[in-house]
């Protein structure tokens, strides 16, 4: 484990970054001498009688600006904005790093945009997350789905690694891009530098989803980022776990990238509001800025050490398991006897734990840049004490179930398609017109254009399904 006196010295080699839009900000409250007539009107208001400001206090609408003059435009920035992205990409060691403010959904879909048209093909593991579908359904583009290799003792999919596609590449010679999620939810990355090196021989675009990697860049403790391994693009849910607001996220565009950061810029917009929230841009760029700082640095190996302890103290109880991964931050533990959904309750009614989410075989717990010491406490002491009960299922939890359906049209046409609802028992060999998933985490049963079988069936929860009326 790296020692604080090692991670001073690699500070050294670190950038910070300053907060150009949060000070921009300051100065704009402390000089105030104007008199806005503009959106967003409560900004210099009193905001009389608004329930909200009772739950969240003034400042916050106070700093909720629109572009006012002497500030900057994120859709266009020329500004505070352009230089804070531009330090962020020196953290990152990106070409180029854009703010999100509509999550990693709005940069997924972005950089497929950017990159795929109408009829292009994309090849793509079936374990992506639904923000994929709705970039095929929106750029048109047609997928080539292969499975990842699942490990059935947890229930989860592993990581893709090069021999995963590289016979995959060189069958499809017509593949644009290829995307992967890395790593997965559950932390289990995939071979993305050997996987870059592949994608580049064969002139094909790797766009990562690491929307569960935002913490990577941080500790020499995790493994390398995507963008370190060779991606040309990759896109971090900062708010996941690195403390910036709901929605707020980054995608980077690596030096070496087949893609054209213009081209990024131009699909952000077109995907985003008119009306970017500063508050989330606000907290982008603060969540960097205390990672990057030697203070923030600091912390989160404090974090980091007490997730390795506290995994340590666990692997030596009778009864607990631990799954392997690859980031620490992520927690994923089976206990002997229980499914993963009746240790959840168990966490949930007896200790008020609640997990990110369980399956058949185990929950999974995020910790971040600010989980406290006393959570590890009692995380640890809460499964301790149900490790030392007897518990025996009464029913076999029974695993997720992927299946790769046949695709009868591409998701783009099918989602444009005439529909019909139909009772689930009857639509056994008709076309999806929806995106079925299991969520969390998000991944898809079914696409709309593929054809439903008695398997899906069994899968779907609700009683209607709409079909492409044919
Ligand atoms: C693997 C993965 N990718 C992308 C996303 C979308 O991220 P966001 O909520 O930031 O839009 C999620 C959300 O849970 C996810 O799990």
């Amino acid at each position: 484990m790296i020692s604080l006196e090692n991670l001073a010295f690699l500070n050294i080699f670190y950038y910070n970054l300053s907060m150009k839009v949060i000070n921009l900000a300051k100065r704009f409250n402390h000089s105030l001498k104007r008199f806005l007539f503009t959106t967003s009107v409560h900004v210099q208001s009193k905001i009389i009688c608004n329930p909200a400001k009772s739950l969240f206090g003034s400042k916050v609408f106070r700093n909720d600006f629109s572009e006012i003059d002497g500030f900057d435009n994120i859709r266009n920035p020329h500004g505070a904005f352009w230089d804070s992205q531009k330090q962020a990409a020196e953290i990152y060691g990106a070409k180029k790093s854009f703010y999100l403010y509509n999550g990693s959904t709005s940069g997924i879909v972005a950089s497929m945009l950017a990159v795929l048209k109408d009829g292009d093909r994309v090849l793509l593991p079936r374990n992506v997350h639904i923000s994929v579908i709705q970039g095929l359904i929106l750029s048109g583009a047609i997928p080539e789905w292969f499975m990842p290799e699942k490990d059935d003792k947890w229930d989860l999919f592993s990581g893709v690694m090069a021999d995963d596609v590289s016979d995959l590449l060189r069958e499809h010679g017509d593949i644009k891009a290829l995307i992967l999620t890395s790593p997965t939810y559950e932390g289990k990355k995939s071979d993305i530098a050997g996987i870059a090196n592949l994608c580049h021989e064969h002139g094909v675009v790797l766009i990562v989803d690491e929307a569960h990697g935002a913490l990577w860049n941080f500790s020499p403790e995790l493994p390398f980022t995507a963008i370190e391994e060779g991606a040309d693009v990759s896109i971090q849910s900062l708010h996941k776990n690195a403390s910036a607001l709901n929605q707020g996220a980054i995608l980077h565009v690596s030096h070496h990238s087949m893609v054209e950061d213009e081209k990024i810029q131009q699909a952000l917009n077109l995907v985003n509001t008119t009306s970017p929230s500063f508050p989330i841009l606000a907290s982008v760029e603060g969540a960097v800025s205390f990672l990057s700082s030697s203070k923030g640095r600091k912390k989160f190996n404090c974090v980091i050490e007490e997730s390795f302890s506290m995994i340590q103290k666990l692997e030596s109880i009778d009864g607990i398991e631990i799954l392997k991964n690859d980031d620490v931050t992520k927690l994923f533990v089976s206990v002997r006897g229980l499914s993963g959904y009746e240790l959840s309750d168990i966490l949930f009614e007896k200790f008020r734990i609640e997990d990110e989410l369980c399956n058949s075989k185990g929950v999974l717990f995020i910790f971040g840049s600010g989980t406290e010491k006393n959570k590890f406490e009692r995380l640890y002491r809460a499964l301790k004490s149900i490790s030392s009960k007897s518990y025996s299922s009464m029913n076999q939890a029974s695993s997720n179930e992927y299946i790769l359906p046949e695709m009868k049209l591409p998701p783009r046409k099918a989602f444009f398609s005439k529909g019909r609802k139909v009772r689930k028992e009857e639509s056994a060999g008709l076309i999806s017109k929806e995106t079925v998933t299991f969520y969390p985490p998000g991944i898809a049963v079914l696409v709309p254009g593929e054809k439903i079988s008695r398997e899906h069936i069994k899968m779907i929860e609700k009683d209607y399904i709409e079909v492409v009326d044919e």
